[in-house]
């Protein structure tokens, strides 16, 4: 007889991973590092096209994430049509504007980012095919305007956006992780409702030829990572 480790209610289904020599994992582990090693935000991205399917597959994969009680409380909104690729850049640069040179940006905030050579301006926001819209489900809304509370839905979506983030570097395609400041903007233009909260907004496509992007260095393993 089965023993299930989680009492007896629920429906379970037998699950094991693939047995893998040390060696064979070591080098997935490696080569899986060295390729995400080699993700950088891109903020100049070529007008050429990206088939939907690629980004449907991204989305399909950042859905695979783990969510608090399974609820799964992500909604990405795809945007390829041109003039609403405008509003949507047109709104963001009037906030960002407003945070750049209206004052509404603290200075500490501004040096922190003056590395990055960012500014108000996103024609990227235009450039770029997609525009993947990630909302958090703060609470779940049925059709009859239900409530249902949702448990860790900041953390949930946060993973699947790494996931997105991951499958779309993976693939050969380049991301921005973009959170132009306040993000209301995206919730009237993309008409959501009242229990989504925008999380991040996404460019997809390719770099441009002559992209370049900020000289980085990553914290080393020994400074993010302690072993009790
Ligand atoms: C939550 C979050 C919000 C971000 N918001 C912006 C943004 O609004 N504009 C921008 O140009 N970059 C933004 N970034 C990108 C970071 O600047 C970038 O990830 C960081 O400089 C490290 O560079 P890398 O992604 O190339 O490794 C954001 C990143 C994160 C994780």
């Amino acid at each position: 007889m089965t023993t299930y480790p989680h009492g007896d209610s629920g429906d379970f289904t037998p699950y094991s991973v693939r047995p893998r020599t040390e060696d064979e994992m070591l080098e997935r582990a490696g080569a899986f590092h060295r390729l995400m090693a080699e993700r950088r935000s891109v903020r100049t991205f070529s007008r050429e096209p990206v088939p939907r399917r690629l980004i449907e597959t991204a989305i399909a994969t950042a859905g695979t994430a783990p969510s608090g009680a399974h609820q799964q409380p992500w909604t990405f909104v795809v945007v390829g049509d041109p003039s609403l690729k405008r509003e949507i850049r047109v709104a963001a640069e009037a906030e960002e504007r407003v945070n750049y040179e209206g004052g509404r940006m603290p200075d500490d905030w501004k040096e922190e980012i003056a590395r990055l050579g960012t500014s108000w301006q996103k024609p990227y926001l235009e450039d770029a095919p997609w525009l993947v819209v990630l909302f958090e489900q703060r609470f779940g809304l049925d059709a009859a305007g239900n409530k249902r509370k949702h448990y860790y839905s900041r953390e949930s979506v946060g993973i699947a956006a790494g996931l997105f983030i991951a499958a779309v570097h993976y693939m050969g395609l380049a991301t921005l992780t973009h959170t132009p400041s306040p993000m209301a903007f995206l919730s009237r233009l993309l008409r959501r409702p009242a229990n989504e909260r925008p999380f991040v907004l996404f460019p997809v496509g390719l770099p441009t030829e002559d992209a370049v992007v900020p000289r980085l260095t990553r914290k080393p393993l020994d400074e993010i990572s302690i072993y009790t």
